[in-house]
Order: structure tokens, then C-alpha cells, then sequence
């Protein structure tokens, strides 16, 4: 039995299966990772974009931001075979959540495309999910939404850095509050409530899939650790190697969109 059959046993078997990702399930779908030779940190300096920089200098962040998200989320980009091995999996009900790291909102739109809901609920609060669907949880929030500082309002991405782009820096709520990208900015705390679910699930998870993710950047990086902590089976999905393959009982050094639609196949073969 190879790693991936493993895995596919893993699952079938399991009462709680969850599915952790970063961005190198989106890498095929053109997100650009993170790190790695043409990594989106081989061109930007983390620091632009700190919370304290937000804090500090806003109009600078979001010149700077600007240019991040054009990098990013450069034209249309739609999930792909690996997302769609996910949400597929959620719908045999194989798949209880998915954790991600990413902030492209492609799990949301992969598990709403096969009928699973999408992430977050109608205000886009990560933390909840109607109740009968699997679970997207956005660990880092979405960047494809704003959130304004001072009243909460959330609203769609797009417009207000259109606004940005068009030189209103920073972009304002009608409130007057400033906008910030709803996501978690490096030096922030992840919201409680979702770092205390994706825990809970760690834990619970009787099989635990890291997928597309270097591993390095806590608290998220801790969650396969934990997951084998409690009897779990880790399973590692990643071109690379990661600080976690000691603890996983799998690892599968292939692309995301062979390694997963096989994957699905084997489960329900
Ligand atoms: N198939 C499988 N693995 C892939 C593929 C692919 N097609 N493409 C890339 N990878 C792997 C890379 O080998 C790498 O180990 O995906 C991993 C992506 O790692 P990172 O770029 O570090 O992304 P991630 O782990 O999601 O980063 C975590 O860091 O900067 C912060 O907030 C940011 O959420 C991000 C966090």
C-alpha cells in the first residue's frame, strides 16, 4: 500500500477527516506561494504589509497593497482539480472542514460550485458556516473583502481598491472609518473563535490532511503536530518537504491536482 492509499484508508475510515491547506493548492489555479524561487516574498518585504505598518501609515500600506493584490490576484482565476477534490470530498461526506491558510476564497467557491455552501456565512464571518455544511474556515480572513475599522462593515474587495488604485489612500467607509483588508495581517492575532475551532478540530480529527503548505507559520503550523498528538492520522500533501513530515504517517511529494482527484478516487473506490 502506497502513501496515497494510505491516506485514502485513513479517511474512509475516519468518523472526523479534515483538510488544512496553504497556498500551494491555489498555486495551479495562478495564486502566486508565498515562498520558494518566484515565491510572492522573493518580491515584496513582508514588513510593507505588518499590522503596525497599517497602523502607523495607512495611506503607505495600502499604496503598497495595491500592488500586492494586482500580483496576487492578477485577472480571473477559478478553483482547481485539488479544490474541487475537496469539496467533492465534503459532499460524500468524507470531509468534515477545511482549514485554510489562504485568502483567495477558492475553497468557498469550489464547495458552492458542487453545492456544499461557501465560506463564511451572508456577512462573511470565517468563523461561522451554516450549519449542515462542511466547514471553510479562512484562518487568515479573505482578500477579496475590506473591513472598516471603526463601524465592522464588510464589503467586497474589488471597488475599494479600485478606489485605492485610483488614488484615495486609504479608502473610507461611509462612516468615515478606514478600510482594511479583511485578513489577518502579519503581528495580528488570528480571531479567537477560529484559532480555538481549527484546534478543536486538530484534535478531533481522527485523519488530518496538510496540503500545499511549507509548515512555518504558527499558530497554523502547529495543527498537524497537534492532530497526531491525539492519535490522528497526519497525512502531508506538498512538493517540498516540511518541518511536519516527522510526525505524518504519510507524505506525498506530488502536485495537488494529481495527488487529490486520486485521492477522492480511492476513497470511494
Ligand atoms: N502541489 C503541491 N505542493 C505545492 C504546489 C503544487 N502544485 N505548488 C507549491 N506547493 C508547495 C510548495 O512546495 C510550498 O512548500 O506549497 C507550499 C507553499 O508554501 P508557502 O508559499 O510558504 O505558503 P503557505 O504555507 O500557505 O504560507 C503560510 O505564510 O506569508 C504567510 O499568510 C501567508 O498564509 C500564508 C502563510
Amino acid at each position: 500500500m502506497n502513501d496515497l492509499e494510505r491516506l485514502a484508508t485513513a479517511v474512509r475510515d475516519a468518523d472526523t477527516a479534515v483538510a488544512f491547506t496553504g497556498a500551494g493548492i491555489s498555486a495551479p489555479s495562478g495564486v502566486p506561494t508565498f515562498r520558494g524561487d518566484d515565491g510572492v516574498w522573493e518580491q515584496f518585504d513582508q514588513g510593507q504589509f505588518a499590522y503596525g505598518r497599517f497602523q502607523r501609515d495607512p495611506e503607505g500600506f495600502w499604496a503598497d497593497r495595491v500592488d500586492l493584490q494586482r500580483a496576487m490576484f492578477d485577472g480571473d482565476f477559478e478553483p482547481n482539480a485539488a479544490h474541487e477534490a475537496l469539496a467533492a470530498m465534503g459532499r460524500d461526506g468524507h470531509l468534515e472542514a477545511v482549514l485554510t491558510q489562504n485568502t483567495d476564497g477558492l475553497h468557498g467557491d469550489a464547495a458552492a460550485a458542487v453545492g456544499d455552501g461557501d465560506a463564511g456565512d451572508a456577512d462573511g464571518d470565517p468563523a461561522a458556516t451554516a450549519a449542515d455544511e462542511p466547514t471553510v474556515l479562512e484562518l487568515h480572513g479573505n482578500s477579496q473583502r475590506v473591513r472598516c475599522t471603526d463601524c465592522g462593515k464588510r464589503k467586497d474587495g474589488d471597488p475599494i481598491f479600485e478606489r485605492a488604485a485610483d488614488g484615495e489612500l486609504p479608502p473610507t467607509c461611509e462612516c468615515g472609518g478606514v478600510f482594511k483588508p479583511d485578513v489577518v495581517l502579519f503581528g495580528e492575532q488570528l480571531p479567537g473563535a477560529v484559532l480555538q475551532r481549527s484546534r478543536s478540530l486538530a484534535r478531533e480529527s481522527d485523519a488530518f490532511l496538510a496540503i500545499g503548505s511549507s509548515l512555518v507559520v504558527e499558530p497554523a503550523a502547529s495543527l498537524p503536530r497537534l492532530a497526531a498528538s491525539t492519535g490522528g492520522t497526519v497525512g502531508i500533501v506538498n512538493l517540498e518537504s516540511t518541518p511536519c513530515d516527522d510526525v505524518a504517517d504519510a507524505v506525498v511529494r506530488e502536485d495537488v491536482t494529481e495527488a487529490l482527484p486520486r485521492l477522492r478516487e480511492l476513497i470511494v473506490e
